[in-house]
């Protein structure tokens, strides 16, 4: 099938298009209100940009809290959601009301950043300390929604020890979870690794696909 996107006339019951981007990492936003209260939630418009220095950025349907707490204290956190972690994660996309803690709603434990204010998910193996670099609106449709990302360098990284083994991290093991489309999750528990072309392979993949010749 195919269907204009604008229109967004898949004919299908739902929506298809947040099951064929899979699957999307959830970056767990820890952020701090003005006033200091703490503020947990999970955003799977996410991904990690940029290799020197690293950036993170995640997208907001509208301004939610993390959007205007990130924007007037400049640090954020991004904790990494896992199997262990799915319920607690979950719960900490309630719509409650700014001011209220969602990281103690969810029974989780506030551990103290290194280089931030915003506190990291202490039961994590895996957390990005960040400073707020900017924001990108995006239009929508709906002009009082817009879509608004927000984009951070990544100061300081935290990663619980035990999954490090033999100078690697063994990300499997941490059971990180994804979004993917309807109510579905991914939980990666199995890795496979590639290794990719060097330039002396480029040059002999180059060498036996000749150019088409024109007519
Ligand atoms: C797994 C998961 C992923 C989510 N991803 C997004 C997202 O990418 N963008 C968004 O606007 N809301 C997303 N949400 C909904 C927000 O988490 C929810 O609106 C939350 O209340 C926002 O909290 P805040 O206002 O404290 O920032 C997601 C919810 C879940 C459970």
């Amino acid at each position: 099938m195919f269907y204009d996107a604008i229109a967004n006339n898949h004919g299908l019951p739902h929506d298809p298009f947040k099951a064929l981007v899979v699957p999307r990492p959830i970056g767990w936003i820890s952020s701090l209100a003005p006033s200091g209260e703490v503020n947990l939630a999970p955003y799977s418009y996410f991904n990690a940009v940029g290799s020197d220095p690293h950036y993170v950025m995640f997208s907001s349907d509208g301004y939610k809290h993390s959007v205007s707490n990130i924007e007037a204290t400049k640090e954020f956190v991004c904790n990494l959601a896992t199997w262990d972690l799915r319920e607690q994660m979950n719960l900490t996309s309630a719509p409650v009301p700014a001011g209220i803690d969602e990281m103690r709603i969810a029974g989780l434990t506030p551990a103290p950043s290194r280089l931030v204010r915003p506190p990291r998910v202490a039961e994590t193996p895996v957390a990005l300390e960040c400073i707020y670099t900017q924001t990108v609106e995006l239009p929508s449709h709906d002009p009082s929604s817009p879509n608004v990302v927000v984009i951070g360098k990544v100061v300081g990284v935290h990663i619980d020890d035990a999954f490090i083994r033999n100078g690697l991290v063994d990300s499997a093991a941490m059971k990180p979870i994804a979004r993917c489309g309807y109510m579905d999750y991914a939980v990666v528990t199995e890795m496979f690794s590639m290794r990719r072309p060097s330039a002396v392979d480029a040059e002999s993949l180059a060498a036996v696909s000749p150019k088409p010749v024109a007519g």
